[in-house]
């Protein structure tokens, strides 16, 4: 059995501060209540600078303080070179995202790179998490339901790749 090592997992949207907050979020508050949180770093990132150091946008903030997840310390930051290396997976919430990574990224850095959705067996090859910015309520509840059901298996899946126990 390999030796479990610590796990650094990133987010990426376009502007972080609707979708990859959510997912931060979310993420963030499961491996806490896995007993994981000294051994999984969670963390968020645009790859725009639209709304570097904003909160993240109130349809986000509300849909996780339903859930009893507060993101309201989270600050959009924009994804820098250093991140390509500082990151053991890099997960895209759409095809967008992941071409701009792809193109900014170190050829090093390919197997790093993932789609978030593509880490849900039942979603089709491709699957994007659909932009919420700029609608109403529903949209930021469909992310939320996305994300609340791929983090489950992402977990699953870190847990079972990088040999991670439980701390409890
Ligand atoms: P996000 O949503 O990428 O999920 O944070 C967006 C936020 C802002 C913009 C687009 C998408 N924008 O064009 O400013």
């Amino acid at each position: 059995m390999s030796e479990s090592k610590d796990v650094r997992v990133l987010f990426v949207c376009l502007g972080n501060i609707c979708r990859s907050p959510i997912a931060h979020g979310v993420f963030e508050h499961k491996v806490a209540r896995a007993g994981l949180a000294s051994k999984i770093d969670v963390d968020s990132c645009g790859t725009s600078s639209y709304h570097v150091g904003e909160q993240p946008d109130p349809g986000s903030i509300a849909v996780c303080r339903s859930a009893g997840i507060d993101i309201t310390n989270q600050r959009s930051r924009q994804l820098k070179n250093h991140d390509f290396e500082g990151f053991d997976l890099l997960i895209a919430m759409d095809r967008s995202n992941l071409s701009n990574m792809k193109r900014m990224g170190p050829a090093s850095a390919i197997d790093r790179l993932h789609l978030f959705r593509g880490f849900h067996p039942d979603a089709p090859r491709g699957a994007e998490v659909p932009d919420p910015w700029g609608g109403g309520t529903d949209g930021f509840r469909t992310v939320y339901d996305i994300v609340d059901s791929t983090t489950d298996h992402l977990l699953s899946w870190v847990c079972e790749r990088y040999a991670l126990k439980s701390d409890t």
